[in-house]
């Protein structure tokens, strides 16, 4: 039994797989991979919780933090693109781990995965929702308030959730609704329709940074770090730095585990990987490129951004463009919410077509249920019930769940699947030192061993009651890995038919 645990799905089988039926269509070249990692990766994180992270943990070490999270996404890049150009199959940091680490740590970060596409998906359809709302109110329409939000929130200075008056958040079911009718349809109408959101947000972004120059003030960055450059707890002991009314940590890199939300989605390119046209060189371009890109706007960005406004002042809903009605310029305040809008459609987008590819991957292994989450729609070539399935799973979390609660569980489970994917790139380069590697990540093994570091730094710096919710999150999965996935999985029956 034990054995079948740890089994490992060789590398050669991965890549005889890849030849077989029922697999999707190849239309990706890099640029539309790189776009659809842009599209992912600016959104929620930059237009929204800038504000929160560096009001209550940062001041301007907001743009140290985006340094620091730029680097462990850079590690944990350069490893994912390894591991993306020697097995190009739609399962990524999954199919990864089973190739190097056995089925259970396999089904372990499949799982987790959930948490970084699913769950980020309700976090980035919420915040829509509400930049929807900003938007539509400049052109005065209102949304009646009971269906503007989930019906309750959480309050970290109390750590209790409390009723918002409301029912629930209809404008984060509509969106969900739209996306997943455009995912079923496919996946080249899919990367058109993302392209153009991408074109306007990097247009919004470049807007910010250009225009935004002209009116900062470099007093607003005195002083530098008000809350410390640290920020460490260690399950709710504060280790370094200050500590908020509500326990949790404060500092630049309490500000960096938050803000790390911003740079979620690069890795969404590897598991288009069976869509591209050249994997083994373009999945690695298309990661690599976006995540760069956007390292380098949001640096900008958030210097700007806490240039312009005294940090205590910025905004926490809407920071970007209530930095411009601040400074007098209140017609940019719609360009960018409409910017806004356009950029955090994308992330839905591209987060909601990763999900289904995952539970595709982990189907054809026989971990979840074929005839369900490997089903693919004969005329469109796309994974139409799991599509759909995690349509009404983000409409429902996005509609019912506060963001707080939702983002904080995002960013924990990517960590972890960040950390079992530097893991793994050091175990397969002993195991299988000969493997065909056509992008090897550089340093190996420092670049993996600092990816790992930096991601756990920053878990210790999240909040403590998120670790609770990733164990119990964890626990579920073990419940239905021991209940079904270790019966059914084709490792399983391989093993028992003696093969
Ligand atoms: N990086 C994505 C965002 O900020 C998830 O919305």
């Amino acid at each position: 039994m034990n054995s079948n645990l740890f089994a490992h799905k060789p590398l050669a089988l991965l890549i005889e797989e890849m030849k077989g039926e029922n697999r999707l269509r190849r239309v990706l070249g890099p640029v539309t991979l790189t776009s659809l990692g842009v599209g992912a990766i600016i959104g929620t994180g930059i237009f929204v919780l800038t504000g929160v992270a560096a009001h209550d943990k940062t001041g301007p070490a907001l743009i140290l933090s985006f340094v620091v999270a730029g680097m462990a996404s850079i590690f944990a890049a350069l490893c994912y693109s390894e591991f993306a150009s020697m097995v190009p199959v739609a399962g990524s940091a999954y199919t990864y781990a089973y190739a190097t680490l056995g089925e259970l740590f396999a089904w372990i970060i499949g799982w987790d995965l959930i948490l970084e596409y699913a769950v980020a998906s309700a976090t980035v359809a919420h915040g829509w929702s509400h930049y929807f709302q900003d938007f539509v109110s400049i052109i005065g329409f209102k949304v009646p308030h009971a269906f503007g939000n989930a019906p309750f929130d959480f309050n970290p200075a109390t750590g209790l959730l409390s009723a918002t008056g409301t029912i629930l958040d209809f404008p984060a079911i509509v969106i969900a609704a739209i996306i997943t009718t455009i995912l079923v349809i496919g996946i080249r109408e899919s990367a058109g329709f993302n392209a153009v959101m991408v074109i306007l947000k990097l247009a919004i972004v470049l807007f910010v940074i250009v225009v935004g120059a002209f009116y900062v003030n470099p007093a607003n960055w005195h002083p530098f770090a008000p809350f410390g450059l640290t920020g460490i707890s260690f399950f709710g002991k504060t280790l370094f730095g200050q500590t908020g009314l509500g326990g949790e940590p404060l500092g630049m890199l309490a500000g960096a585990a938050i803000i790390f939300f911003a740079y979620i989605g690069f890795d969404s390119v590897s598991t288009h990987a069976e869509e591209a046209r050249n994997p083994k060189r373009d999945v690695p371009i298309g990661i690599i490129t976006s995540l760069v890109l956007c390292t380098i706007l949001y640096i900008l960005v958030s210097g700007i951004l806490t240039g312009m406004v005294p940090y205590n002042k910025l905004n926490i809903d809407a920071p970007v463009s209530d930095a411009f009605k601040q400074v007098g310029l209140p017609w940019a305040q719609f360009i960018i919410s409409l910017g806004a809008v356009a950029g955090i459609t994308s992330v839905l987008l591209v987060m909601m077509l990763s999900q289904p590819r995952i539970f595709l991957a982990m189907a054809r292994d026989g971990l979840l249920p074929t005839s369900f989450f490997g089903a693919i729609h004969e005329k469109f070539r796309t994974p139409w019930k799991s599509t759909i399935l995690t349509g009404l799973f983000v409409a429902t979390l996005a509609a019912f769940l506060p963001l707080r609660i939702l983002a904080d569980l995002v960013n924990i489970g990517t960590l972890l699947a960040f950390v079992i994917v530097c893991a793994a790139v050091l175990i397969m380069r002993k195991t299988n030192p000969d493997a065909e590697r056509p992008f090897r990540a550089p340093f190996v093994p420092f670049v993996p061993i600092f990816g790992i570091g930096f991601c756990l730094l920053l878990m210790f710096s999240l909040p403590p009651e998120n670790w609770l919710r990733l164990f119990i999150w964890l626990l579920i999965g073990f419940a239905i890995y021991f209940g079904y996935g270790r019966n059914h999985s084709v490792m399983a029956r391989m093993r028992a038919e003696g093969k």
